[in-house]
């Protein structure tokens, strides 16, 4: 096809989904719905009249890859490539085996159109290209990049990143938003669920473990959302991070006494604060003769021990049916004969079966659970327990909770980015109608020194822990007196 005619533009990849699945294979066409938006918003209305002139030198300069993939060359060498390759060519095939012919093509085509384009612009041209094909688009040098733990694409002009605790603004950009769709509806692809204008929002995984949640247009109103947390390769251990300053020594050897002791814990803390991964980082204290069940709504858990069963939620389908929800499983567990329940995060009615689980023999489960101080976290599982139940009254919640709950330990993401544990808070039985509590460790800001980082000092309160007869049982006790001393 000569350019000026037709335009192909939209026409999406021959390839793959991120797992390497063939799209269609997984139930879904790689041709995207997002073609529309392209010729709405005008992006895919023409093809190039003329021939670009020779690329500024910019287009791949270190201001990411925004002249690029944006320039009308680009355009017309992505157009041939995709023109000339058989749509079915890349299908089983791997990238480093589709890279030969693209780039064959990349320069057939710049002769033939007489660019002026440098080796390493024709080298980043079919970097973009096989991105385009086989991965996430522009995003993906992000997602290789081990340093990044979030990727955040606010439509085609904004993507975000989180590094070391902190959001930064990238340079990368997708071509439009029929560009971003296009990448968000490969994501679902992947794990065979759709996300269209009939059901705009959808929670995925990668190929990696990645978590992924897509809102699209017109619930995202400046062009579709993907929000991507990354899988960490990096196993974070308690002592880990002790070392980087998340906690003190003295509270990983309280922590790591509770988990052996098999208390139940919470772990608590605002989005993105480093739940999930305490809670992992507790889990590697359970003995390896105990039968774990773990239930996500996106399995993002690693555990080091041979006998875990890994439950995950499942969303309904198209038809409204089939959805299974975190209770169900909760409750499924009991059958199942666990020694522990591991809960990804407590939110909703799910909350009184973790709580009957912990009542009744399964000591030493875990869960997650949004809140801002140890307090709120019981007052919020509270509501969440009448929620569920709601002919229970407040005062046999309570008692509920006061036995089930041994510890709770909060977690907070700072200013400075660097996640810290706050607050290390025992349950010591009900006095009255109060749930009575008390510290053992806490975080102590220094006022006075204000800076960047934020300073401080991890206190131990000097006070007998609660759970000592426990640990005593366990044949701890003396561990963790000692750990307590001041
Ligand atoms: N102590 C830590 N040191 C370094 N990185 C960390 C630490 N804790 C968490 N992270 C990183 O921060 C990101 C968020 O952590 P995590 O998923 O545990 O948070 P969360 O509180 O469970 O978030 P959400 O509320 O979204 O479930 C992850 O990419 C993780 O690798
Ligand atoms: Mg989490």
């Amino acid at each position: 096809m000569k350019f000026g005619q037709k335009p192909i533009l939209e026409r999406e990849t021959p390839a793959a989904t991120p797992g390497g699945i063939p799209a269609a294979s997984a139930g879904v066409t790689a041709s995207p719905s997002g073609g529309e938006l392209s010729r709405a918003d005008g992006s895919g209305a023409a093809a190039p009249a003329r021939n670009p002139a020779s690329p500024s030198p910019s287009i791949t300069g270190s201001d990411g890859n925004e002249a690029l993939v944006r320039s009308e060359l680009f355009r017309v060498i992505r157009n041939g490539v995709f023109d000339a390759m058989n749509a079915s060519a890349a299908i089983g095939r791997t990238r480093e085996q589709m890279k030969p012919s693209v780039e064959q093509l990349v320069v057939g085509i710049a002769e033939r159109e007489q660019f002026n384009i440098t080796i390493s612009e024709q080298r980043q041209i079919v970097v973009e290209l096989l991105n385009d094909m086989f991965g996430l688009g522009p995003i993906e040098p992000l997602l290789a990049d081990e340093s990044v733990t979030d990727v955040l694409v606010n439509g085609p002009d904004q993507v975000y990143v989180e590094r070391h605790g902190r959001l930064q603004l990238t340079p990368y950009k997708f071509r439009d938003n029929a560009h971003v769709t296009s990448v968000a509806q490969r994501i679902a692809a992947g794990v065979g669920r759709r996300v269209d204008e009939s059901s705009p929002m959808v929670d995925a995984r990668l190929a990696d473990g990645s978590r992924v949640n897509v809102v699209l247009p017109p619930l995202a109103i400046h062009g579709a959302s993907i929000s991507i947390r990354k899988f960490s390769k990096r196993n974070i251990t308690l002592q880990r991070m002790a070392q980087q300053g998340n906690l003190s020594e003295a509270m990983a050897t309280v922590l790591k006494l509770a988990s052996t002791c098999r208390l139940n814990i919470i772990v608590s803390g605002g989005t993105g604060s480093g739940k999930t991964t305490l809670l992992n980082a507790l889990s590697h204290f359970i003995g390896l003769d105990e039968r774990t069940i773990t239930i996500e709504d996106a399995a993002e858990l690693r555990l080091v021990q041979p006998h875990v069963v890994s439950l995950e939620t499942r969303p309904e389908n198209a038809e409204g049916f089939g959805a299974v929800a975190q209770r169900d499983l909760v409750r499924n567990a009991l059958r199942m004969r666990p020694d522990r329940i591991i809960l990804g995060e407590t939110r909703g009615a799910e909350a009184f079966d973790v709580l009957q689980a912990m009542n009744t023999g399964h000591d030493g489960s875990m869960t997650t659970i949004h809140a801002n101080t140890p307090r709120d976290g019981l007052t919020r599982l509270e509501s969440m327990v009448m929620m569920a139940n709601g002919n229970l009254p407040l005062m046999s919640i309570r008692r509920q909770i006061a036995s089930a709950v041994h510890l709770i330990v909060q977690i907070e993401r700072m200013r400075d980015g660097m996640r810290r544990i706050t607050r290390v808070t025992e349950l010591a039985g009900m006095e009255g109608d109060v749930i009575i509590t008390q510290d053992l460790f806490t975080f102590r800001y220094d006022a006075t020194a204000y800076s960047e980082e934020v300073k401080g000092v991890f206190e131990c309160t000097p006070v007998r822990p609660a759970f000592a007869p426990r640990a005593a049982y366990y044949g701890l006790e003396q561990a963790l007196l000692d750990a307590m001393k001041p």
